[in-house]
């Protein structure tokens, strides 16, 4: 495995993979962007990538520009030595590892979240949160030119804005969205889960639950999105509610839940720690 750290060798050691000859045409090249401290979640994403693409890169980039005043940018678990050896057994070709000054320089232009989606759900508690993680995305697509970028459901809704950014700015690359892996009980992988204390552990698997209620009442019949979403703010309390949404795939509000077509999330806050999760119907 390869690790590189400035953009512009990357970006040079890609052009020679992409122009050799592949299995279709050039080589395909699938790209999965992560912020480090590695589970089982982001496996899951170098997995699919490996069975599609040729050749597999991933970047680790705590990127300063997504975390606003405040927030845990210092307390974000680092694990740079057990991340590179997880990329090495999982089979990764290249590892991005750039450090802040690589990647931005001191005037910068940048890309800015839409004003409705990305400034609702986590982007209403997170003003601006999207317009970092929107720019790195951008620079990171530049960089690597990938033919396809692997993204997890478990960020609904940064999946739904990088997708609407793809098609906007009439970007090549082809976005894949990987389905959440969760521990046995139900929690869904996360970095965070690592600030949790045991009490707060068995608090947050409120969060499955209540998307696992929401689908049983949905195949009992229950369609209606007010009914579902009371039942979940039953099941979560005494957990302080960001919210519970249930939307379409497009992200437009749903009073009735339309089967195929629907996405259901939450997000709390357990002891200091923000979690959310989803389930798509
Ligand atoms: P990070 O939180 O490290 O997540 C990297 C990718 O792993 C994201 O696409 C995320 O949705 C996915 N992921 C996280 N937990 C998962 C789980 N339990 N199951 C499946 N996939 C999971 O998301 C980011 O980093 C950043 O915002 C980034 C896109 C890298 C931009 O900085």
């Amino acid at each position: 495995m390869k690790i590189i750290s400035s953009p512009q060798e990357l970006k040079e050691h890609l052009k020679s993979i992409k122009n050799s000859i592949g299995f279709q045409g050039n080589q395909s090249i699938g790209f999965v962007p992560t912020m480090g401290a590695l589970h089982e979640g982001h496996i899951s994403l170098i997995k699919k990538a490996k069975e599609q693409n040729e050749t597999v890169v991933v970047s680790i980039f705590l990127n300063p520009t997504q975390f606003l005043k405040g927030e845990d940018l210092d307390k974000y678990p680092k694990k740079d030595e057990a991340d590179k050896k997880i990329c090495e057994i999982s089979g990764v070709d290249v590892l991005f590892f750039p450090q802040p000054s690589d990647m931005y320089g001191a005037d910068e232009v940048s890309i800015l979240a839409p004003k409705v989606r990305g400034y609702v759900l986590e982007g209403e508690s997170r003003p601006g949160h999207f317009n970092g993680v929107l720019t790195v995305v951008m620079k990171l697509f530049n960089i690597v030119n990938p033919t396809r970028a692997y993204f997890g459901k478990k960020d609904a809704q940064q999946l739904n804005l990088i997708s609407l950014m793809v098609k906007q700015f009439f970007m090549s690359v082809e976005i894949i969205p990987v389905d959440t892996v969760r521990e046995k009980d139900g929690l869904a992988l996360s970095s965070r889960n690592a600030y949790l204390r045991k009490d707060e552990r068995a608090e947050a698997l409120k969060i499955s639950s209540s998307l696992r209620l929401s689908s049983a009442m949905v195949s009992r019949g229950v369609l209606d999105a007010k009914e579902i979403k009371s039942a979940m703010r039953e099941l979560l309390a005494p957990l302080e509610i960001f919210y519970v949404e249930i939307l379409d795939r497009e992200f437009n509000q749903l009073s009735k839940v339309e089967i195929g077509n629907t996405v259901i999330l939450v997000e709390v806050k357990v002891g200091a720690t923000r979690l959310l999760d989803n389930i798509w119907l």
